[in-house]
């Protein structure tokens, strides 16, 4: 049985949500508290290895359906491998991306596919964090920062503003359907503010 707190961080690409992620994770270690930072796609050997395959290359590359079907897997293997144990002994566990991306990402921004994300997720997932942090932010600014890092994992930057657009868009919507797990998070103000208002948030919630 999980015994864990699951906290996840949700936002378009460039919009602060891994440094956010990484602050809050620090703002509960320096508490004392057990903490398991992670990310997707990725989070466990075999997922990382998934990874590479989604976020590198050619945006073309794969149909909106194979990507669900990949990141659904390596969703799998990082739930088996990394998030329920750490909930299992009582861990907190920060994770930079979860399924509200694939829901915004493919189920919305990339083809009308809602369902069969829905579907896949009741059937080998069951799971949603108990707390999620969507840092919003205007898609122009976070694309330009989110492109600057030349990270060469951009193959979703590479789909250019109106999907940012889009998924600004999906991302606002699912904090409306969920408003009870989901926090808004204004991520155009300094960072240390926005940790200032997600570490409040957390010990209110802890
Ligand atoms: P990252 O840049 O936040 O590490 O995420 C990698 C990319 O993968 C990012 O552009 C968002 C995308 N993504 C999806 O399209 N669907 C998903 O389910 C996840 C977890 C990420």
């Amino acid at each position: 049985m999980s015994v864990g707190r699951f906290i996840s961080f949700e936002g378009i690409d460039g919009s602060g949500k891994s440094t956010q992620a990484r602050l809050a994770a620090a703002h509960l270690e320096r508490k004392g508290v057990d903490v398991v930072l992670t990310r997707e796609p990725g989070g466990s050997p075999g997922a990382e290895e998934i990874r590479r395959l989604l976020v590198e290359g050619d945006p073309e590359r794969w149909s909106a359906e194979t990507e669900i079907l990949l990141f659904t897997a390596a969703r799998r293997d990082h739930l088996e491998k990394t998030i329920l144990p750490a909930l299992a002994r009582g861990a907190v566990v920060i994770t930079d991306r979860f399924a509200d991306s694939t829901r915004v990402y493919q189920g919305a921004a990339r083809g009308d596919l809602r369902q069969l994300v829905d579907q896949l997720h009741s059937a080998v997932i069951g799971r949603d964090p108990d707390l999620t942090f969507v840092i919003d932010m205007k898609p122009e600014d976070a694309l330009r920062r989110g492109l600057a890092r030349k990270s060469g994992e951009d193959r979703f930057e590479d789909m250019g503003l109106e999907f940012q657009i889009k998924l600004r868009e999906g991302f606002l919507r699912l904090v409306g359907d969920a408003p009870d797990r989901c926090w808004l998070v204004d991520g155009a103000r300094d960072a240390a503010v926005v940790a200032e208002e997600i570490a409040s948030r957390l010990d209110a919630f802890l």
